[in-house]
C-alpha cells in the first residue's frame, strides 16, 4: 500500500509543488486548505499535472472539530504543514490575528496527530529564524535571532512547539525545513505563485511589473555592505524546494531519521544579489525591467544564505536547478496567469 500524506496548505505555492513531487515520487496525498489565500486553480494544476484524482478538503486547520474529521476519514502516516499566514508587514499590524492563526492551526496538526497516531511531521520554518546573523553562511547551529516580527516569532514558536512535543510524547517524529526565498513555478506554467493584491515578495513583483500590472519595481536599498549594495538571499527554486519535503517524509517513513526532531536548512548555499538578479531574470527572458533604486525596507536584513551541508550530507538532496531556469520558470508562469504570449 502507499504510503500517504496531509498537505496542509496544499493550495498554496509551496504546498501545491510539494503536492505534485510526493504524487511523482509514489505518495498518495490528500489536501486541505481553507482557500483562505489560495484557490481550487492550484489543485486542478496538482491534478493536471500528475494525473491523479487528489483528494481536496476545505477546511481550515484552525477548526479542531472540522479539521479532526479528516483524520478521521483518511489514513495519512504523515502530515507537511504549510498552512499559515506569512506576510511579514501584515503580521505586525496584526499580530493577534498571526499567532492565533499561525499557532493554533500547527497546535491542532499536533493535538490530532498525537490523538489518532500519526507519527511523522514536516513543519514550514523559515531562514527567518536567523534574523540578522553574525557568522554566514549559517549552518542549523547558528543561533536563532529574536524574532523581528510576528511572523517571525511563530515561526520560531512553531518549531519549539515540535521540539518539545516530540520530546514529550513517544512515536512523533519531526522535521523542521528552514526554507530561504522560495522562488520560481513548476516547468508546466500550470501552478505557481499567486499572490493577491500587491506582492511583498521580489520576484511576483518583478514577474508583475514585466507583464505591466506593477509600473516600476522597487529596489529597497543599493547602500547596503555588499558587493553591489543591494540585499543578498538564498533563492530556492520551488521545486526543488518541494522535493525536499519528499526526502524529508521518506526519512521519517523509512526509520532513517537520527533523532526525533530535526532541523535543516534549505537553500542553495549561493548568495544572490537583488539586483543580480533583477539582471539576470532581464537576460533569461529577453526583456527589459523598468526599476528604481528606493529607501530600504525596515526590518530587512543585509545578507543571508544557507550553509546546506547538512541537508546534502543527510537529506541527500541537492538543489538542482539553476536561477535562469528558475527565472525563466516564473516568467512563463506569469505569463500563463496573464494569458500573455
Ligand atoms: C520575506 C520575509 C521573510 C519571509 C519571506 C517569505 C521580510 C523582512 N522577510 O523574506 O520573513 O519568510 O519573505 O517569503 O519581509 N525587494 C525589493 N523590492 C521589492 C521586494 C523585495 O527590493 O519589491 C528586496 C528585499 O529588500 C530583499 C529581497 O528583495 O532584499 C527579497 O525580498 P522578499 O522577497 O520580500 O524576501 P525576504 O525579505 O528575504
Amino acid at each position: 500500500m502507499k504510503e500517504c500524506v496531509l498537505v496542509t496548505g496544499g493550495a498554496g505555492y509551496i504546498g501545491s509543488h510539494t503536492a505534485v513531487e510526493l504524487i511523482e515520487a509514489g505518495f498518495d496525498v490528500v489536501i486541505a486548505d481553507n482557500l483562505s489565500n489560495s484557490d481550487m486553480g492550484a489543485v486542478e494544476g496538482v491534478r493536471k499535472i500528475t494525473g491523479a484524482d487528489v483528494p481536496f478538503v476545505q477546511v481550515d486547520t484552525c477548526d479542531r472539530a472540522a479539521f479532526e474529521k479528516v483524520f478521521e476519514k483518511y489514513s495519512f502516516n504523515s502530515v507537511i504543514h504549510f498552512a499559515a499566514s506569512k506576510a511579514v508587514g501584515e503580521s505586525v499590524a496584526q499580530p493577534l490575528m498571526y499567532y492565533r492563526n499561525n499557532l493554533t492551526s500547527f497546535i491542532n496538526v499536533v493535538e490530532l496527530m498525537k490523538q489518532y497516531g500519526r507519527p511523522n511531521v514536516v513543519f514550514s520554518s523559515s531562514a527567518t529564524v536567523y534574523g540578522e546573523a553574525d557568522t554566514l553562511p549559517v549552518t542549523e547551529r547558528t543561533p536563532r535571532k529574536p524574532a523581528t516580527s510576528p511572523y517571525g516569532n511563530t515561526k520560531q514558536m512553531c518549531e519549539d512547539i515540535l521540539r518539545d512535543s516530540v520530546a514529550a510524547y513517544p512515536g512523533l517524529r519531526g522535521i523542521a525545513l528552514r526554507y530561504f526565498n522560495p522562488v520560481g513555478a513548476h516547468p508546466s506554467a500550470l501552478i505557481g505563485e499567486l499572490p493577491r493584491g500587491v506582492p511583498n515578495n521580489l520576484v511576483p513583483f518583478i514577474t508583475q511589473t514585466a507583464a505591466g500590472i506593477r509600473e516600476c519595481l522597487s529596489v529597497f536599498g543599493d547602500d547596503y555592505n555588499t558587493p553591489d549594495g543591494s540585499c543578498v538571499r538564498d533563492y530556492i527554486d520551488v521545486v526543488d524546494l518541494a522535493k525536499a519535503h519528499v526526502v524529508a517524509i521518506a526519512r521519517m517513513t523509512q526509520g532513517k531519521s537520527k533523532a526525533d526532531y530535526e532541523i535543516f536548512n534549505i537553500g542553495t548555499g549561493k548568495g544572490v544579489s537583488v539586483l543580480e538578479l533583477v539582471r539576470t531574470f532581464e537576460e533569461v527572458n529577453h526583456l527589459k525591467l523598468n526599476y528604481k533604486i528606493v529607501e530600504r525596507r525596515a526590518g530587512d536584513v543585509e545578507s543571508i544564505w544557507a550553509d546546506t551541508t547538512l541537508a546534502n550530507d543527510e537529506l541527500g538532496w541537492h538543489a538542482e536547478r539553476t536561477l535562469d531556469q528558475t527565472l525563466r520558470a516564473a516568467w512563463e508562469w506569469e505569463k500563463h496567469v496573464r494569458g500573455i504570449k
